[in-house]
């Protein structure tokens, strides 16, 4: 399967610079004033630096260690509002998350696995409860190193690990989802539902 377009790989050498130096860099840029002034320019200023951060240290570290809904994960930081919120979801083979949307800007990165990745532009205007038709725009493998940026309304994404065991997707997102209304896609039936409060992990 072709790399899928809008995503971008560096191929890098273990590296120093992991997910502390990340972390570091994302709230020197998100959380002081005069920092990103919106959200297309956090995905700018942060997407590189993701990059050479998946080829370094400290992603399956003990002390980020966690669980969600049963689920193990990590999680690396998030503020007290959840403006800027760093995770990691283990993603299963076999269990593809549904098509679904954040409800907010976004960049996953890949730091383990084969991640089949499919993504999808909104296309009608959301004025139909119900209904959302949606667009195939890119379906692809990215391993590690590839990132990709979401933003509302075209944040409708859906991750399936076709590697065996699991995939560490790396997220880095302006909302806590937990706290996030969000939606789940039904994409050859034109509708969608609104969800709160669930993972999209299986
Ligand atoms: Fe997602």
């Amino acid at each position: 399967m072709a790399k899928a377009p809008g995503s971008h790989t560096v191929i890098g050498m273990e590296g120093t610079y992991g997910v502390r130096e990340f972390v570091a860099d994302a709230r020197r840029i998100m959380e002081v004033p005069g920092g990103a002034a919106d959200r297309e320019a956090a995905v700018r200023e942060l997407e590189p630096l993701l990059q050479a951060a998946l080829w370094g240290p400290g992603w399956t570290d003990d002390e980020y260690a966690t669980t969600v809904d049963g689920r193990p994960g990590y999680r690396y930081y998030v503020n007290d509002d959840g403006s800027l919120h760093v995770y990691g979801v283990l993603f299963r083979h076999d269990r593809p998350t549904p098509v679904h949307d954040h409800v907010t800007w976004g960049i996953i990165g890949v730091q383990s696995g084969e991640q089949r990745t499919t993504r999808y532009l909104r296309r009608d205007d959301g004025s139909t409860p119900g209904r959302c038709s949606v667009e195939l725009s890119a379906d692809g493998v990215l391993t590690r190193g590839a990132t990709y940026p979401l933003l509302p309304p075209h944040d409708i994404h859906r991750i399936e690990v076709v590697s065996p065991g699991e995939g560490l997707s790396i997220h880095v997102l302006g909302a806590d989802l937990k706290r996030q209304r969000r939606r789940i896609f039904h994409v050859d039936a034109g509708t969608c539902e609104e969800v709160e409060g669930v993972t999209m992990a299986r």
